[in-house]
């Protein structure tokens, strides 16, 4: 499918204009000479904008464009303390004039803790959102009586933050890089992505309609169980996100290998392959990741390139979804390894 077909279905949609668009794709030579692998290539959306960027700024362009199309002038989000994503809310609520609210989940990881107040957390308060916290238990609860609360103040607040529209977004991000890699002559064999269905699902659907047969793979950041369907559902979902913008996709789930293999002791908890990983890539190309998602990602693409996966005339795409802010929450852990 030709590529302005699927931009005019992207563009059909209600946006608020906020990112940098768009994100370079970064070569990366002696990151690809440190591993004795192939060639490498950054997708650098740690740099989309919006306090620090990352994969979330894009898709609030649209969800918060339905918002504000709806006559909603308030919205609720609710996330782990350290979410980059309530950070890029709390930043587009303050660049579209919202009043946000986001309710803050605690729990045992450094993803769970206010205390030091530092990375997303810290960013969060600059922006001026309102924030609650509460147990895992009550969030539900806390959310509900927040949205009454912003009515009893006489907001309209938004409640239909939307995951489609997380997966749309990720079309655009996949036309992105059809158009880079055409300028740059490439033929990528491989992409790996920190994300166990949402971004990548989207990257599939954009990628697949511009006739692009690469194998892909998605690491999510938690054990997935004994789910074994899930290239079969992110399959399904990037077809869905097709439809959503009235095109058509059936993406081949035998191309889409989602791996918990990388969660280690589990979300929020870095292991020394993680901190060895983010170490490695500051070190070789200055480029920084999180230990609780790129670095896992990271360390997966490592993982592929000692394991032989790929030949040294390949070429490789790994998408850098963000989460800098992070590493400043993760400060201990990073100095003593
Ligand atoms: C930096 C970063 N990468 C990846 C993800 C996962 O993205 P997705 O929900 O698209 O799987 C998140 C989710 O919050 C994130 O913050």
């Amino acid at each position: 499918m030709d590529l302005q077909t699927i931009q005019n279905a992207i563009d059909a949609l209600p946006r608020h204009r906020f990112t940098h668009l768009p994100t370079p794709l970064q070569h990366c030579p002696r990151l690809s000479a440190d591993l004795g692998g192939p060639r490498i290539w950054i997708k650098r959306d740690d740099l989309t904008g919006l306090a620090f960027g990352g994969n979330k700024s894009r898709y609030l362009e649209f969800t918060l464009a339905e918002a504000t199309a709806t006559g909603h002038d308030a919205a609720v989000l609710s996330a782990v303390v350290q979410s980059n994503h309530c950070r890029q809310f709390a930043a587009a609520c303050a660049r579209i004039g919202l009043k946000g609210v986001v309710v803050l989940r605690e729990n045992d990881s450094t993803m769970g803790r206010k205390d030091p107040a530092q990375g997303n957390y810290l960013l969060d308060q600059l922006c001026g959102v309102d924030i609650r916290f509460a147990p895992p238990e009550q969030i539900g609860a806390t959310v509900a009586a927040e949205k009454e609360r912003l009515v009893q103040e006489g907001y309209k607040p938004f409640t239909g933050l939307s995951g489609m529209l997380s997966r749309v977004a990720y079309v655009q991000c996949a036309l992105e890089i059809d158009a880079q890699c055409l300028s740059e002559g490439l033929e990528p064999s491989h992409l790996i992505i920190g994300s166990g269905g949402t971004s990548l699902s989207g990257l599939v659907a954009g990628l697949t309609m511009r006739g692009r047969t690469l194998n892909y793979t998605g690491t999510p950041q938690s054990k997935m169980g004994d789910r074994t369907d899930a290239s079969a559902r992110v399959a399904q979902a990037a077809t869905d996100a097709a439809a959503h913008i009235g095109l058509e996709c059936a993406p081949d789930p035998a191309a889409i290998a989602v791996t918990d293999a990388y969660v280690g002791t589990g979300f929020g908890f870095p292991d020394p392959e993680t901190l060895s990983a983010l170490r490695l890539l500051a070190s070789s190309e200055g480029i920084l990741v999180d230990p609780t998602y790129t670095g896992k990602a990271f360390t997966c693409l490592i993982d592929l390139v000692r394991k032989g996966r790929f030949g040294p005339d390949e070429d490789i795409v790994f998408v850098h979804t963000g989460g800098t802010p992070l590493l400043f929450a993760y400060g201990e852990e990073l100095l003593v390894g």
